[in-house]
């Protein structure tokens, strides 16, 4: 933990009780390689190294959605600071927080104190961009919860302003299937009273050559930013996962309106996690699945909003209709 304190402001940094990446020892690493196709959880993605290559991709000529969200989020940042008022700002997988600024740049010149929580499982870039904000803005506390999503929704502290505004930025939420989000949506309503907000970034169907070329970059940096998740698993688990007997690929599946993104085993050959006592045999061409990303249609995800209390009180996007931004109200 660590806290510093300086006049009106503070920052504060807690691990969400119980967290460990690793918890259930694993369960869930074990569940997706026995299964058939095989597949791992995307929230091992984001080591130091997983943080700083995502940052890369952000940049991408090919990776459209930061550059189009933060297009919108210039446009729409005053805008929802005065709708909402001074309001706790909680961010789920707030990330470098780099699009963000642009709304608590409109929250600081209120001109009042008030709060920013951002939440992340990836440590190490939560504290060093919560200093960073610490230093940049005037009005501005800060408390980072270092945790999942789920974990932090549950331990939340009770807000010290009247209002509170949850902010879910990125599409990340396209890394959730249906269900997950059904769940997510239903936690994101109990922790919000009558009255406060949901503020929810979504990626747009469109064309598959513009999707397929946003996750397979010419670069190489979203092959990169793929196998790296098979390091942080060999650390976390004792394993002897060989980078180089793997090629990334993603594609997009029309009919689930996903991106799949993909490492293929280039050979047969085996694979043992020390700490999970697991072996694993890889066929040749054998696909394990890290990430899905969804792409979404506004009206039905105003619609999927609704079914849970968040009534859209105002949308966005750019004139390609690539992204949107919702906001919405908790209603009786
Ligand atoms: N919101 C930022 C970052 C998106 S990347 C943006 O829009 O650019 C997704 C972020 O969520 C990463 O910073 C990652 O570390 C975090 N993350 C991934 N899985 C998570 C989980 N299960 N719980 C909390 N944070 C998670
Ligand atoms: C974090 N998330 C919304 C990104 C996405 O586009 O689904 C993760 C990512 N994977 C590959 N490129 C970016």
């Amino acid at each position: 933990m660590m806290l510093i304190t300086n006049q009106d402001k503070k920052i504060d940094i807690k691990y969400l009780e119980n967290f460990s990446l690793t918890n259930d020892e694993g369960a869930d690493v074990i569940q997706g390689l026995i299964s058939i196709p095989k597949s791992l959880p995307s929230k091992y993605f984001y080591d130091r190294l997983g943080s700083e290559l995502f940052e890369k991709i952000c940049d991408l000529p090919e990776y459209y959605p930061t550059r189009t969200e933060t297009s919108i989020l210039t446009t729409a940042s005053k805008e929802i600071a005065d709708i909402t008022g001074i309001c706790e700002l909680v961010e789920l997988g707030s990330g470098s927080s780099t699009k963000t600024r642009l709304l608590l740049s409109a929250y600081d010149s209120l001109g009042k104190p008030w709060q920013y929580v951002p939440i992340d499982v990836s440590s190490e870039i939560l504290k060093n961009t919560a200093l960073q904000l610490h230093e940049e803005y005037d009005n501005l506390s800060i408390l980072g919860l270092v945790g999942t999503y789920e974990q932090a929704l549950l331990q939340l502290p009770s807000s010290s302003l009247s209002q509170r505004m949850i902010i879910f930025l990125g599409s990340t939420l396209g890394n959730f299937t249906h269900q997950q989000s059904d769940l997510l949506f239903n936690e994101v309503r109990d922790i919000l009273t009558v009255g406060d907000y949901f503020l929810l970034g979504i990626d747009l169907q469109k064309p598959v050559d513009i999707l397929e070329n946003a996750y397979n970059d010419s670069q190489g940096i979203t092959a990169a930013f793929n196998l790296n998740m098979l390091c942080h698993i060999n650390r976390c688990f004792d394993g002897n996962f060989d980078i180089n007997l793997f090629k990334h690929q993603a594609i997009y599946n029309q009919e689930k309106q996903q991106i799949e993104m993909y490492l293929y085993a280039q050979k047969y050959h085996k694979v043992r996690l020390d700490k999970l006592d697991l072996n694993i045999n890889f066929k040749e061409n054998e696909p394990v699945l890290t990430e899905i990303s969804r792409k979404f249609n506004l009206n039905q995800m105003q619609e999927f909003l609704a079914n849970h209390q968040l009534k859209t009180i105002k949308y966005w996007t750019d004139e390609n209709k690539y992204f949107g931004l919702i906001l919405t109200q908790l209603c009786q």
